[in-house]
């Protein structure tokens, strides 16, 4: 065919993903299998239950995201899967059934990081050069890096603790959200987005955290700490049983949607000044591109686009359901790998999973 196809499979969290897509950014076939129902229910993901379940639905998905793109195994160009990082058990089965497809059809491998897949989405949806800088926030993962090329990222912080996502899942666990009428189906990052439209901000104050640290690296672990303090007070003096809902959830909502949102942007900052002091970044019209799944609230972004604006940059967010984990993001890595000549396996033989 004249276009490069690749076919990207993704199953490195809860999520059994799978797209065809072409050089020039085309998505012809997309398909997806959540798990984030069963999760919620037993209060986190528990890896044999992922795998099971990315087990049950890899072969329909890939098919789904085949047969929507009307094209047969034999005109890809290549298969790309994530190998990493992610819970070994779920990357497995998408490293196994993609290492059975490239026997099958004779296709070079593509082994992709999750996380460069992330950085470079924006790519496919927007005409962006290297470099820029980029922000993943998402429930596992918290990273602060410059995209030099392709396969070129120098990390300029992370979180030394947990990602943002993860401790606002685990506040409106502690919340009792689940249980909320409006938020019951929603993922915990949603929920007190929800909720702390309703709240006000003011009523408590929680401090960001490593205000003196002269790096771009992220705390979350003290916020959770602090928030669940604030819980535990307000029970008693509620005189409200665990699991019910506090009058003040929206509040504390709120509060904590606050301090994350102007931790997030303070760090950012630091990374912006940093680049364009050491000319790694053009002085005026430097790219952030936020994504992963903390990125689609909307309060975050607004602390983002004061940070963007005042530094002269410009803000870019890949649309929502690009920025949470799908298999669009690594067929386009596998595409970008394939045009820059980087990565492409033609012989699989070495690589094989060992599940523990
Ligand atoms: O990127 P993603 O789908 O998966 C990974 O973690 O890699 O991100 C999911 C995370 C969850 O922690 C979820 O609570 C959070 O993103 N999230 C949000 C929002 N929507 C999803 N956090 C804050 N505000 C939101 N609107
Ligand atoms: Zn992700």
């Amino acid at each position: 065919s004249l276009h490069k196809l690749v076919l990207g499979i993704e199953t490195s969290c809860d999520d059994t993903a799978a797209a065809v897509v072409d050089e020039t950014g085309n998505v012809l076939g997309e398909a997806i299998h959540h798990q984030t129902e069963v999760h919620l229910k037993t209060g986190g993901i528990i890896p044999p239950v992922a795998q099971q379940l990315h087990r049950e639905n890899i072969q329909r998905i890939v098919q789904e995201a085949l047969s929507a793109s009307r094209i047969c195994p034999s005109e890809l160009s290549a298969i790309a899967t994530t190998i990493k990082p992610g819970l070994a058990l779920s990357l497995g089965v998408g490293l196994s059934f993609s290492l059975q497809l490239v026997d099958q059809f004779k296709k070079p491998f593509i082994p992709i990081h999750h996380m460069e897949a992330h950085a470079l989405t924006v790519r496919l949806t927007n005409k962006v050069e290297f470099p820029f800088l980029v922000l993943l926030i998402s429930g596992g993962h918290c990273l602060l890096a410059l995209a030099r090329g392709v396969s070129d990222f120098l990390l300029l912080g992370k979180s030394l603790d947990m990602a943002p996502g993860d401790m606002l899942d685990k506040v409106a666990r502690r919340l009792s959200l689940i249980r909320h009428p409006e938020c019951a189906t929603m993922s915990g990052g949603r929920a007190i987005e929800h909720l702390a439209k309703q709240g006000n901000r003011f009523h408590f104050d929680i401090q960001p955290p490593m205000q003196r640290a002269k790096n771009c690296d992220f705390s979350f672990s003290g916020l959770q700490n602090i928030t669940n303090k604030i819980i535990t007070q307000k029970e008693k003096e509620e005189g409200i049983e665990k699991g019910q809902i506090l009058s003040s959830a929206a509040d504390i909502a709120a509060a904590v949607q606050h301090t994350t949102a102007c931790h997030i942007a303070k760090r950012t900052h630091r990374a912006i000044l940093f680049c364009k002091q050491r000319e790694l970044l053009p002085q005026s019209n430097a790219v952030l591109v936020v994504s992963g799944g903390v990125a689609s609230n909307s309060y975050i972004r607004k602390a983002l686009e004061i940070v963007t604006s005042e530094t002269q940059c410009t803000l870019l967010c890949p649309p929502p359901r690009l920025c949470t984990d799908n298999g669009v993001m690594i067929a386009w890595n596998g595409i970008e790998r394939l045009r820059a000549g980087l990565g492409i396996l033609h012989n699989t033989e070495g690589i094989r999973y060992e599940p523990k």
